[in-house]
This record gives structure tokens, C-alpha cells and sequence, in this order.
């Protein structure tokens, strides 16, 4: 006896092929960092901000799927070195040391530090008068390296800038050493216990990092970033976060 297994052909009806996926850029960020990463609300994209704008941008551009994979700003740069992401942008500032071990883009924004304290101190009116304060910094940021340049000042390193700045308002804290950016957007979010003080401390400018060796894609991101300042989609994104 014969057993006949028909598989997959319903009264020779043809299964419609699945439509072709589309390739997945895995993109690693801290995305606790506002205006740039930060948790959507209900009926937006889990994770928006200036930076996912932009990489969904970049992702379409490419005609690659993005996928968000949040994580520790400390945990980024490993992530890209092991391979288990494509990219990352986190509001990640080129610097020489980075730029050892990943690649970056070509500049996409312009951002610099800056030194906040509590509105009511008076005694602290910049990054000069914090020897021997107690200072708040994100761990592996470009705050937390300014902070170590600070005579006797005692560093608390936290996981998020969030937690960093709760220490500040609590009175743990004298002051965060943080993207001014960013500070100004926690001060403006009905933070206002909070000020900022002295001059910014220096330019710095945020890319895309890239792991070394993936130069085909560093190519594709600088490429769509050309593409987007062309067409105007970058600075319609830079409207709809810093535009007031
Ligand atoms: N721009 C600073 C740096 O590169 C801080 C970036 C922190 N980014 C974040 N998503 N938490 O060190």
C-alpha cells in the first residue's frame, strides 16, 4: 500500500509566497536621554527622539527595517566591538578613544557640556567652582571624564542621566556635569528646582558609530545622511525636536 501525503496544496490552490522581508538594521542606544532617546507614549513608536527620527530616516533611506536594541550607554560601545548590533546612536560624542575601537559617521549634530546645580545655589556659578563638590555623571559619558578633571571632587557615577540628575534635586549632589542639550530639555520638562550654570565647556559633536571593519555600511549612513540633509528630512527632524 501506498500512503500519499499532499503537503501544503489545498485543491491545487497556490500558497501566496510570503512577501520578501526586509533586511533589519539592529541599532543599539541608551534610550533613557531626551530629546534625542526616550520612551514613546501610548499611540507613538516605543522609543522616540531627535536620534530615533533620524535613524528611521537613515533605516528607510537604506530600505532596512530598524530595530532599537536599548541598552546601557556603557554597554554600547562593547556591543558594537562584539558585532551583536549593526550601529548605534545614542547622542555619542566622537572622541579619539572611541574612535579607536568604532568608526563614526560624519558629524550629524553640534552639542557640548555643561555644569547644572540646584536653582537655589548661589555659591556655584560654573565648572570653576566645583573643587571639592560632590558631582553627579552618567557612567562612560564625556561628563563623567570632565568631572574627573575637577580638583577633590567627590563622583557619583550612575547608570542613567535620569538617576544622576534625581540625586541633584534630592540634595545628594551638588551638581551633574551632563549635554547641555539634554539638561535644558530635563529643566524645561517642569524640572525648574534645577539651573544651569557657566559657559558650555566645549564643542562636541555626536556621529553614528559603526563597528570597525564595516565600512560598507559606514559609506550607506554617511551616504543617507547627505541624502536627508539634501531633501530637507533632517532639518524637518531638527524642527520637530529643537524648533521652537
Ligand atoms: N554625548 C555624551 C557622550 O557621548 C553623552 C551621551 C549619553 N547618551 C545617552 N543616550 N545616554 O559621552
Amino acid at each position: 500500500t501506498f500512503l500519499f501525503v499532499v503537503v501544503g496544496c489545498g485543491g491545487g490552490q497556490t500558497t501566496p509566497a510570503p512577501a520578501p522581508e526586509k533586511q533589519k538594521l539592529t541599532v543599539a542606544s541608551d534610550t533613557a536621554y531626551a530629546p534625542f532617546e526616550m520612551q514613546g507614549g501610548p499611540g507613538e513608536p516605543t522609543y522616540i527622539g531627535f536620534d530615533m527620527d533620524l535613524i528611521r530616516a537613515i533605516g528607510e533611506v537604506l530600505g532596512k527595517e530598524v530595530e532599537i536594541i536599548s541598552m546601557g550607554f556603557d554597554g554600547i560601545i562593547p556591543a558594537l566591538q562584539s558585532g551583536s548590533v549593526d550601529c548605534a546612536i545614542s547622542a555619542m560624542t566622537i572622541t579619539e578613544e572611541r574612535a579607536k575601537v568604532v568608526n563614526f559617521s560624519v558629524p550629524y549634530y553640534e552639542s557640548g557640556l555643561i555644569t547644572a546645580v540646584r536653582a537655589d545655589n548661589n555659591d556655584i556659578k560654573g565648572f570653576e567652582d566645583l573643587a571639592g563638590k560632590k558631582i553627579a555623571v552618567q557612567i562612560g559619558t564625556t561628563g563623567a571624564l570632565k568631572a574627573q578633571e575637577v580638583p577633590d571632587a567627590k563622583i557619583s557615577t550612575f547608570n542613567t542621566i535620569d538617576l544622576a540628575f534625581l540625586e541633584l534635586k534630592k540634595g545628594a549632589v551638588d551638581a551633574v556635569i551632563n549635554d547641555a542639550p539634554v539638561t535644558l530639555y530635563f529643566i524645561q520638562q517642569g524640572n525648574e528646582d534645577v539651573k544651569v550654570v557657566g559657559d558650555l565647556l566645549s564643542g562636541e559633536f555626536y556621529g553614528i558609530a559603526v563597528p570597525k571593519g564595516k565600512e560598507d555600511l559606514l559609506n550607506q549612513i554617511n551616504d543617507a545622511l547627505k541624502t536627508l540633509k539634501e531633501n530637507g528630512t533632517f532639518d524637518r527632524i531638527y524642527m520637530d525636536w529643537f524648533g521652537q
